[in-house]
């Protein structure tokens, strides 16, 4: 019903485009300050999200907010004390990947029969388009724009957010950060600073489930030949299952039986995730399915209330919390080369 964009030039589409658009405006305080408004779906660079997260959720408007939930901790713990003041109002953050079916069926393993003891865990997210030094700078690349986190904070919640509803939140990180690429052509058709860092490998500790384990995560932006790949892994003594977008259908599980052969077996999934849709049941999933799936999580959480518990909610402020905790000992980590404990969960 209603959009805001910094640039006039982008609210053309939504103008021509939605026929029911009744407010399309370059001021965000606009959205704000109209009483028809319920939720606010707000997608900005990260320097941006504490300032217009805080704004939202004083308003008393609900919020989906983009990862990674403020540019660094001291931001995110800021936008976490104005959501404690204002517990009727519901703040999420957006993490579509988890309503891929495949991504569903490894949380209902983990809930239900389990994996024995958990061997290794491993996720990622996955773009290869930065492999190219032509690509021009954006504010991603940017560290006053995107923050120190580099990679870590555009693609880390994605690959934390399952392993921390699973409780596999880690005792301690070492981190491996590269930065490959030192500058990007600009739009003056010069050159400029890229000074974020470009991939990165964490090496996590994890005890639960009765297991120490390590959990080894990805978020790389020069991944030659991947395109916005996302993954989990866990490995076990009873079942390892395994699932990528690469393959969007495809699951992989091996129940291991002593009598017989260590066999990966491929089952084709169909479409359902989360919420009932009008796709047949057969039919692949992708992208866009995956974030409508979690769009619905949200409406359902903004309709139920805060503390409804949903077959499976959008992350919670508590994951992102815990996802900067480790974010920020990545960077300690590989300052130091050494392996950075964390605080408690
Ligand atoms: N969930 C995902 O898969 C996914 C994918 C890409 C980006 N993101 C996240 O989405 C957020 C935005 O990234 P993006 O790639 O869409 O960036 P973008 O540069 O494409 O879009 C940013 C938007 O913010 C608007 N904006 C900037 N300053 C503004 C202001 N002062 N007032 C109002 N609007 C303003 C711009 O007009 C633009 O529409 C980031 O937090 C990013 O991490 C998430």
């Amino acid at each position: 019903m209603a959009v805001c964009s910094g640039h006039e030039t982008s609210l053309a589409w939504f103008r021509e485009n939605l026929p029911n658009l009744r407010l399309a405006t370059t001021r965000y305080e606009d959205l704000l300050a109209d009483s028809g408004i319920d939720a606010i779906y707000c997608s900005v660079p990260h320097h941006l999200h504490e300032a217009m997260y805080v704004a939202v959720i004083e308003s008393g408007k609900h919020l989906l907010g983009e990862k990674p939930f403020g540019i660094d901790l001291e931001a995110n713990r800021r936008i976490l004390e104005t959501s404690s003041r204002h517990p009727k109002v519901v703040v999420r953050c957006v993490s579509q990947f988890p309503f891929f079916p495949g991504a569903q069926r490894i949380c209902r393993q983990a809930r239900t029969e389990g994996f024995g003891q958990i061997l290794e865990v491993e996720a990622g997210l996955l773009h290869s388009s930065d492999l190219n030094p032509g690509k021009p700078i954006n504010w991603k690349r940017i560290q006053a724009f995107n923050g120190a986190y580099g990679c870590m904070g555009d693609l880390g919640l994605h690959v934390l957010h399952l392993p921390l509803r699973l409780g596999w939140y880690p005792r301690n990180v070492r981190a491996f950060l590269s930065d490959i690429v030192h500058e990007r052509p600009d739009a003056a058709g010069g050159m400029a600073p890229c000074d974020t860092w470009d991939n990165a490998v964490l090496f996590c500790e994890v005890h639960a489930n009765g297991s120490q384990f390590p959990m080894i995560l990805k978020t790389q932006r020069i991944a030659p030949g991947e395109g916005n790949t996302w993954y989990l892994s866990i490995k076990g003594t009873r079942s390892s299952i395994r699932f990528s977008t690469k393959f969007p259908k495809t699951l992989e599980t091996l129940v291991y039986d002593s009598n017989g052969p260590q066999a990966w077996q491929q089952e084709d999934l169909g479409s359902q995730s989360v919420y009932k849709t009008i796709t047949g049941g057969i039919f692949e999933v992708g992208f866009a399915d995956a974030f409508q799936q979690m769009v619905a999580a949200f409406c359902h959480q903004v309709v139920a209330g805060n503390q409804a518990q949903l077959p499976f909610g959008c992350a919670t402020l508590e994951e992102t919390r815990m996802h900067h905790e480790i974010l920020t000992a990545a960077l300690a980590s590989h300052a130091r080369s050494q392996v950075v404990p964390l605080p408690p969960a």
